[in-house]
């Protein structure tokens, strides 16, 4: 399916990886409604197709994306705001991707694109990548999770600092932060990811998606509860032909060969 806000391939052996690409160069790929909308088309159709196994979120070496898109929100109200539930729709249709889905990050991530990144399970930055959420500037907050996960990811005193100054942080404050996996050369980026989605697809998907589920958990819960609810879902991998391959490959002295069942 073609979007105009977006590019969409298939990449890998067997076409396993899903790269999402946003695509409005002239605004820094701002996003607006109709951006978000293709996004989330595009997620439904990789989540649906068994054949994906890991999905990439980028942008260009310019912007992953310089926020939820301004000239979209200035004439709002309030009310507007309100009955419309802004940045609800849609947006957290990304936090909710069962998938792994990572985050490639070159240039700006600002505002809403920190926040888009953020909800991806994990940011691979480029070495020119640069983190913040300026909201402050334009006299309103971060209002697609800024608040809440950046506090999670660099804890609240680096938070406080980026959310009330609005100071961008980059590719390499960003890692020691604990807010990217790792930083790589620019040009490095996307063959870097597309490593990372390939290594994730040689696994097997109904485990990937459940350890992700797993690690998500821990942000929701105690830990105690977390520690349960990763116990019972661990019982419950020993019930899939997946384990039993697994375990098998590995008495055997062989590379396992996984059914994603
Ligand atoms: N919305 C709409 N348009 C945007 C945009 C945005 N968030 N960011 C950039 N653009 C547009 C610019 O208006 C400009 O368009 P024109 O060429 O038509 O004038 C084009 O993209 C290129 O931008 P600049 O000329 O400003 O490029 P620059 O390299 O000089 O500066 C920048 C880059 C520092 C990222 C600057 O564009 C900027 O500060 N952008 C706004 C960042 C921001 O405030 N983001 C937060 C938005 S609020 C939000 O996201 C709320 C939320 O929590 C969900």
């Amino acid at each position: 399916m073609a979007y105009e806000n977006i590019l969409v391939e298939t990449k890998g052996a067997g076409g396993g990886i899903g790269i999402i690409t946003l695509d409005r160069p002239e605004a820094l790929n701002a996003l607006n409604a109709a951006l978000i909308t293709d996004l989330g088309q595009a997620l439904d159709s990789y989540e649906a197709d068994e054949n994906i196994g890991c999905i990439i979120l980028t942008g260009s070496n310019k912007a992953f994306a310089a926020g939820a898109d301004i000239s979209e929100m200035a004439p709002k109200s309030f009310m507007d705001a309100y009955r419309e539930n802004f940045i609800t729709d849609g947006w957290e249709r990304v936090s909710q991707c069962r998938k792994p889905i990572i985050a490639a990050v070159a240039g700006f991530a600002l505002g809403g694109g920190c926040e888009m990144a953020m909800m991806c399970d994990m940011i691979i930055a480029a070495d020119n990548a640069k983190f913040g959420q300026p909201e402050i500037n334009l006299g309103v907050i971060p209002g697609a999770g800024g608040t809440q996960r950046l506090t999670r990811f660099v804890g609240k005193s680096k938070a406080m600092e980026m959310i009330l100054t609005g100071r961008m942080m980059s590719a390499e404050e960003a890692e020691r932060a604990g807010l990217a996996s790792r930083v790589v050369p620019v040009d490095d980026l996307l063959e870097e990811a597309i490593g990372v989605a390939e290594k994730i697809c040689k696994l097997s998907q109904p485990m990937t998606m459940i350890a992700k589920e797993c690690v998500n958990r821990a942000y929701e819960t105690t830990l105690a509860e977390g520690v349960r609810f990763e116990r019972r879902m661990f019982h419950s991998t020993f019930s899939t032909e997946d384990k039993a391959e697994g375990m098998a490959a590995f008495l055997e002295k062989r590379t396992a060969k996984f059914k994603h069942r």
